[in-house]
């Protein structure tokens, strides 16, 4: 029997994510989602091809690899039936849990109508519906992808709960597609993915019970989780280690490596607190070098400093056996380089997580830079100083840094 390995986003999201699960995956048998939807926007660059995956699992570049869309995750069928089409031969690789939840295209329009009216206080969603798509859930008004296969059994099912909140969406101002409207999408929706839909959940128990070699994909990061992120500021999953358990019915023993995915410095796109956050020339540098630009929305990311803090914090939240620090190129030319060691919170310095950022400043101690480390593929190439950078986020966060990545590309990865 064997363990599924996990990868986990420990910042807000973006921390690269999609290059670690493609540069490993060409060593697993299985790949699988967990949670989220098309909110999250995940990169690969291969021999210069850049990919943008949403829904698909990024063990899809590895033709050997089974990909698994858990039940945890909101899926939106117009979304993954796009994306699918850059892949062939996807039918035997490719499976969607028939327990996820659908989002469907009135989440989005609910999503983007609260956004609109919370004006100034607006969270800064994708307005992909992920909260509305999981308030469903929870609510059990939602609708899962199993439904697919009888589209008209679905629809009226839909047509009722929309009837159920309709009251609701008139306030919004959301308006619906009629039911043969509504019909013609759900047959659509069928035709593409019916060969697609499994019950996953025996899958990944077989998959391990014979001793094949797995890989779980967080989506967004531990700073954006629904319990234990800067709430309000979220998404609406439990994007931490343990969440993966739940997305695909995986139990607690059957997890073994977690790897954080952490940036070398911070982002954050959308609202909500960020004590790092740099808005002068050191913060603008890290957008234009890193490229700091929304996969999904396009919207420019918040850049910043290191934050030792939230990062310890996020390490013990996922149990982290070791981090994969990335892009630590971007801070290449740098002439020093700053990592909040503590927050100062109502006149006293702290150096734990308090369940607000909202009031904390930041207590940075500064370090030398380094001349240049972007595509350096050995840890003993890299700069003294840059190796100094790397121990001293390692000595203060509790946890070891196994992988180094110095450029997009799946190459310039260092595997310690
Ligand atoms: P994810 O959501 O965690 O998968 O991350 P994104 O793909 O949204 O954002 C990470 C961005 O950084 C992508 O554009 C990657 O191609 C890029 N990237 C990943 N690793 C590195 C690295 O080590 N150096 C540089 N310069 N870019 C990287
Ligand atoms: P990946 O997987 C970065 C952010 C949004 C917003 C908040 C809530 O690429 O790391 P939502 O649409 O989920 O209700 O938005 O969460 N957010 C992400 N930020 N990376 C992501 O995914 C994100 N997914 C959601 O910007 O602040
Ligand atoms: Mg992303």
């Amino acid at each position: 029997m064997s363990k599924a390995d996990l990868i986990v986003g420990i910042q807000w999201g973006d921390e690269g994510k999609g290059k670690i699960v493609d540069r490993l995956a060409q060593e697993y048998d299985v790949v699988c989602r967990s949670q989220g939807g098309h909110n999250a926007g995940h990169t690969i660059w291969v021999d210069g091809v850049r990919y943008a995956l949403h829904l698909v699992p990024s063990g899809v570049l590895n033709p050997k690899a089974c990909n698994i869309i858990g039940n945890g995750v909101v899926l939106n069928p117009a979304s993954l039936i796009e994306e699918m089409r850059q892949f062939q031969h996807l039918e035997g690789r490719l499976f969607i849990s028939d327990k996820a939840h659908l989002n469907l295209p009135y989440h989005a329009y609910i999503d983007q109508a609260k956004e609109r009216l919370k004006g100034e206080k607006a969270i800064g969603t994708t307005g992909k519906g992920i909260g509305p798509a999981y308030a469903d859930k929870i609510s059990r008004t939602g609708h899962r992808v199993g439904e697919l296969l009888t589209p008209a059994l679905l629809c009226e099912s839909i047509m009722e709960t929309l009837a159920s909140q309709q009251a609701i969406l008139d306030a919004l101002g959301v308006s619906l597609p009629s039911k043969e409207a509504l019909l013609e999408e759900l047959e659509g929706y069928k035709k593409a993915l019916a060969p697609f839909v499994a019950n996953t959940t025996q899958m990944v128990w077989d998959a391990l019970d014979a001793g094949k070699s797995m890989l779980l994909e967080g989506a967004q990061g531990t700073l954006l989780d629904i319990d234990h992120g800067t709430y309000p500021f979220v998404t609406s999953s439990n994007t931490v280690s343990a969440g993966a358990c739940t997305g695909l019915g995986l139990n607690p023993k059957d997890i073994g490596t977690v790897t954080g995915i952490v940036k070398a410095y911070t982002t954050r796109v959308g609202h909500g607190p960020f004590p790092t956050e740099d808005t002068e020339e050191a913060g603008k540098t890290m957008a234009d070098v890193g490229k700091e630009v929304g996969t999904t929305t396009g919207r420019r990311r918040r850049c910043g400093w290191f934050d030792a803090v939230s990062v310890r914090y996020a390490s013990r939240l996922n149990g982290c056996d070791q981090f994969a620090l990335m892009k630590l190129d971007v801070l290449d030319g740098f002439e020093t380089v700053k990592i909040c060691y503590a927050y100062m919170l109502d006149g006293k310095m702290i150096e734990t997580m308090p369940s607000s950022l909202e009031n904390v400043t930041p207590v940075y101690e500064e370090m030398e830079g380094w001349g240049k480390v972007a595509g350096v593929r050995t840890f003993d190439a890299l700069p003294e100083n840059a190796k100094r950078y790397i121990r001293r986020i390692e000595a203060l966060c509790g946890t070891k840094v196994g992988i180094i990545s110095t450029s997009p590309d799946r190459n310039d990865t260092i595997l310690l």
